[in-house]
């Protein structure tokens, strides 16, 4: 439970709040790269509650500028993106890659140039990796070095699906940490298939977490001893603020998913599906990702709402669905996530036990925000923290093995991959 005061202090992301301004500071995924064609169509982008839009330019030159002109604030997504910049329909004034006008053609032409010099064009710098564009919002000179994460530079057969959820981006990142839920939630829905390891561990056996506290976040792994003096983990990742890594299981990719704030109320759910030993399986395209709206850039959009209770089918929980939310598992999530409304109330909760990783995470981000309040950069982004080695792994290892001790990155023999790829 936190105070009012607490909770608006780290759900509200808008310009000049606490947390905004911390979310400022990293490089934020905003839009698909594909999405930006040379010359092609700009892309609105909405991040932290402000409006951008993204274009291409005719060498090739990704811009990111406020949407309003500058001018008499008429959008910029609908200007012409032509030789090598905006030209806003409104009056033609132009706008390059770099933030500056270089042509303001309703005056004299005299003085156009000495004007067009001085008008103040909002531009932020740019990167492109792991098919995203990512922007840099923040008010330093220098951005943070950039990110160097496994996703961005994926297998080619990774999947990248994002859907747009109406619930604050922190209520996404709780349910990421939440375990407690999985034998619940998604009791009926989560993807699986039979395996070794799946009949080596005793049913009902609940796992034991253990945790390393990390500079960006923390490291959690959730231990299963097998029969045969074995230990089965599944080891996850989570990057403050909003990145989790999950491991697949049962011959499954890996997942990482990504919750950026849109604004206060909405969030983008970013998921790469990763498969580091092949292909995204058909059977789990089939079965995990079926059902699924067509459109990767929203394909949560036919979930319902609360006005229909999301499209519950109580005839099919009278049947043994446990949630009665028919589509697919990650549907479930985001049901539950606006189920609690725009922003939940956390001053109303009641927490248990099984919260004790919400209750660490909130801790890491009111402490990350006082120190960013004394100029600190938050989540190790000062320091040299090896982005690359982070990745999650289901691992079975000997009993008197440490899970800490393996390399996630050249696991050893008994790594779960063999135990699939053996089947
Ligand atoms: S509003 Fe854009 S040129 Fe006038
Ligand atoms: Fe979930």
């Amino acid at each position: 439970m936190l105070s009012r005061e607490d909770n608006e202090r780290i759900t509200r992301v808008g310009p000049g709040t606490p947390m905004g301004e911390m979310l400022r500071e990293l490089w934020t995924p905003a839009c698909r790269s594909e999405a930006l064609e040379v010359d092609g169509a700009p892309e609105r982008v909405r991040l932290l509650g402000e409006n951008f839009v993204a274009f291409r330019a005719t060498d090739g030159r990704l811009g990111f500028l406020n949407e309003g002109c500058p001018h008499r604030c008429a959008s910029l997504a609908l200007a012409r993106n032509e030789e090598n910049g905006l030209r806003c329909i409104f009056h033609g004034w132009k706008f390059n890659v770099d933030g500056v006008c270089v042509d303001a053609p309703t005056e004299p032409a005299d003085k156009r140039e000495a004007f067009a010099a001085k008008v103040p064009v909002k531009s932020y710098p740019v990167r492109e990796a792991g098919g995203m564009v990512w922007v840099y919002l923040g008010r330093r000179e220098a951005p943070p070095p950039f990110y160097d994460f496994e996703f961005h530079t994926p297998p080619a057969e990774s999947l990248l699906r994002c859907a747009v959820v109406h619930g604050n981006w922190l209520q996404g990142v709780e349910g990421q940490l939440d375990s407690a839920h999985l034998n619940f939630l998604h009791s009926t829905s989560a993807p699986s298939r039979g395996t070794a390891v799946r009949s080596m561990i005793q049913d009902g056996s609940e796992p034991r977490f253990e945790f390393i506290d990390t500079e960006y976040g923390f490291r959690e792994a959730a231990l299963r001893d097998l029969p045969d003096g074995s230990v089965y983990a599944r080891i996850r990742e989570v990057v403050a603020p909003y990145y989790s890594f999950i491991p697949g299981a049962d011959g499954q990719p890996r997942f990482v998913v990504v919750i950026v704030p849109i604004d206060d109320e909405w969030s983008a759910h970013w998921y790469y599906y990763l498969n580091p030993f092949g292909p995204v399986p058909d059977w789990y395209r089939n079965t995990a990702l079926d059902r699924s709206g067509p459109d990767d850039n929203d394909f949560a959009a036919d979930r319902g709402s609360v006005s229909t209770i999301w499209n519950q089918d109580r005839d099919a929980m009278k049947k043994g669905h446990w949630s009665g939310l028919m589509q697919n598992f990650v549907y479930e999530d985001f049901i539950v996530e606006e189920s609690m409304g725009p922003i939940a109330d956390r001053s109303q909760e009641y927490l248990g036990s099984s919260d004790s990783v919400i209750t660490r995470f909130r801790k890491f981000l009111f402490e990350a925000l006082k120190n960013h309040a004394r100029g600190e950069l938050p989540f190790g982004l000062g320091s040299d923290v090896d982005y690359s080695a982070i990745r999650a792994l289901a691992i079975r290892y000997p009993g008197n093995e440490d899970w800490r001790d393996i390399d996630l990155f050249d696991p050893p023999d008994y790594a779960f991959q063999d135990i699939d790829a053996a089947e």
